[in-house]
C-alpha cells in the first residue's frame, strides 16, 4: 500500500495535519474497493484531489476518470450529459449521443458539487448505483455501466434532506465511506507551510524573487479565519507575490489583503487597501508592464504549438483558448443542445493523474483538459477588473446570477465557473 507521504507527493498535497493524514490514509484504503465514496468540506479545502487519489490507486486507475461540476450544467441538459440521449429526444438532438456513464464505464466518475443535482437526475443516479443500470434520455433500452462513483459537496446535505432537495436514500448510498477535510482555521500548523509552498510556486511563475513573512505576519496569517479555506490563501499569496515590491512582509502590510479582518479578529481594526494605494505611478507602470510580459508569454507559447503541431483538432481548441485569451472573445454562447459536445468539455475533466508513464501517451485525453488551467494563468490586472465587474453586476442583481450573467453578456455557466474561480 502506497504511504501517506508518498501520496501526499505525487499529488502535491502539502500539510502534516493529523485530520488530513487520516483522510488520505482513508483514501488510500477505500482505494482498492468499489465503495462509494462522498468527500466533504468547506469549500477550498481541497476536495478534489481526494476521488484523484482514489482512482489512481484503484483497479481502475487505466479506465477512465471523468470529473463532472454538478453545479455548473444546466438542469435542462443534465439527465443527457451524464447518460446521453437518442437522436430526436428533443429539439436540437440530431443524434445519438453517449453520457458520461457510458463512456467511463470501467472507470471512475466524480461527482462534484454532487448537491446541486436535481431531483429527477437523482432518480437515475440512484438506479446506476444500485444496479449499475441507466437508460439514454428518449430511449427505452436500458444499458448497463460498471463505473465507480465518488461525490463531493461542500453543503450541508442533512439540511438539503430536511428540505426535500436532495433524496435521503441517495445520499446513503453515496456515503457509504464519507471523507471529510478538515478547514484551514482547524490547521494552524499547516498555514504558513502552505504559505511558503504557494509563495515560492508564484516566485517561480512570475520569475520574482519569493515573498517572505515576519513573524508577527506568520501569526496573524494563524489566526486569520480562512473563510475560502486553501483557495483563499493561494490568492492572497500571488497577489502579494506580484503587487508587492518589498518582498518581506510585515503584518501591517500583510492586513491590507485579509478581507474582513476586524470581524476575523476582533483585537484589530480594519484596514482595507485603499484606491490610492494604486494611483501610484510606479504600480501602475509595474502592472501594464506585467499584463504585456503575460501577453508575450502567451503568444510565444501560442506560436511555438503551431510550430510543433499545429494541425491537429487539439491543439487548434488550445490555440483558439489562447487566442480568445489574448484577443478576448464575445462568450455569448447560450446552452442549447446543440452544443452539447463542446459544453462537456467544459464541465469535465480527464484526468491525467501523474503515473511513471511516458509523456504523450494516451493523448486522447487531453481534450478535455484545458479549461480550468488556462483559466489560472489570466493576467492579475486583467482578472481584477474582471472580479470587480462581476461583484457589482451581482450587486446590483442581489445576487442573482442570471440577470448578472445577461447583464455581463456571458452564459450564466461561465458566470458560475467565474464565482467559483474568484471565491465570490
Ligand atoms: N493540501 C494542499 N496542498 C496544496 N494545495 C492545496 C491543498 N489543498 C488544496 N489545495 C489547492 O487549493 C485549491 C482549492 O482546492 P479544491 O479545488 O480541491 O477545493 P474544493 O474543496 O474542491 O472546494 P469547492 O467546494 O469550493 O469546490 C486548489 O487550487 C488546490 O490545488
Ligand atoms: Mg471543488
Amino acid at each position: 500500500m502506497e504511504s501517506i507521504q508518498a501520496v501526499k507527493q505525487r499529488f502535491g498535497i502539502i500539510g502534516d495535519d493529523a485530520r488530513l493524514n487520516r483522510s488520505i490514509e482513508k483514501a488510500i484504503q477505500v482505494a482498492p474497493t468499489d465503495i462509494s465514496v462522498l468527500v466533504t468540506g468547506e469549500s477550498g479545502v481541497g476536495k478534489e484531489s481526494i476521488p484523484k487519489i482514489i482512482h489512481s490507486l484503484s483497479h481502475r486507475k487505466h479506465g477512465k476518470y471523468i470529473a463532472v461540476n454538478c453545479g455548473a450544467i444546466p438542469e435542462g441538459t443534465i439527465d443527457s450529459e451524464l447518460f446521453g440521449h437518442e437522436k430526436g429526444a428533443f429539439t436540437g438532438a440530431t443524434q445519438t449521443r453517449s453520457g458520461y456513464f457510458e463512456v467511463a464505464d470501467g472507470g471512475t466518475i466524480f461527482l462534484d458539487e454532487v448537491g446541486e443535482l436535481p431531483l429527477p437526475t437523482q432518480v437515475r443516479l440512484l438506479r446506476v448505483l444500485e444496479n449499475g443500470e441507466f437508460i439514454k434520455v428518449g430511449s427505452s433500452k436500458v444499458q448497463k455501466s460498471d463505473v465507480r462513483i465518488i461525490a463531493a459537496t461542500n453543503i450541508d446535505m442533512q439540511e438539503s434532506i430536511k428540505k426535500e432537495k436532495f433524496r435521503e436514500d441517495l445520499y446513503y448510498r453515496l456515503s457509504t465511506v464519507e471523507i471529510n477535510l478538515p478547514p484551514l482555521r482547524e490547521r494552524k500548523g499547516d498555514i504558513h507551510l502552505l504559505f511558503r509552498k504557494f509563495a515560492s510556486d508564484f516566485a517561480l511563475k512570475y520569475k520574482m524573487p519569493t515573498i517572505k513573512l515576519q513573524d508577527e505576519a506568520v501569526d496573524l496569517l494563524q489566526k486569520y479565519r480562512w473563510g475560502g479555506n486553501i483557495r483563499q490563501l493561494r490568492n492572497i499569496a500571488e497577489q502579494i507575490s506580484v503587487l508587492e515590491q518589498e518582498r518581506m512582509i510585515g503584518a501591517e502590510r500583510l492586513k491590507e489583503y485579509l478581507p474582513n479582518i476586524g470581524s476575523n479578529l476582533p483585537a484589530i481594526i480594519s484596514e482595507k487597501k485603499k484606491e490610492s494605494d494604486f494611483s501610484n505611478e510606479r504600480e501602475i507602470l509595474y502592472k501594464v508592464l506585467f499584463d504585456m510580459k503575460s501577453d508575450l508569454t502567451d503568444l510565444k507559447k501560442l506560436t511555438l504549438k503551431l510550430m510543433e503541431n499545429g494541425n491537429s483538432q487539439e491543439v487548434q481548441d488550445e490555440n483558439e483558448s489562447l487566442i480568445e485569451k489574448l484577443y478576448g472573445n464575445d462568450d455569448g454562447e447560450d446552452v442549447d443542445s446543440e452544443e452539447l459536445d463542446a459544453l462537456s468539455n467544459e464541465n469535465l475533466e480527464v484526468l491525467q493523474i501523474p503515473q511513471n508513464s511516458p509523456k504523450g501517451e494516451n493523448r486522447e485525453k487531453d481534450k478535455y483538459y484545458f479549461a480550468e488551467e488556462i483559466e489560472e494563468e489570466e493576467p492579475l490586472s486583467l482578472q481584477d477588473k474582471e472580479l470587480e465587474l462581476i461583484k457589482k453586476s451581482l450587486e446590483r442583481h442581489s445576487g442573482k446570477r442570471k440577470a448578472a450573467a445577461e447583464e455581463l453578456g456571458i452564459s450564466e455557466r461561465t458566470l458560475y465557473r467565474k464565482i467559483k474561480q474568484y471565491n465570490l
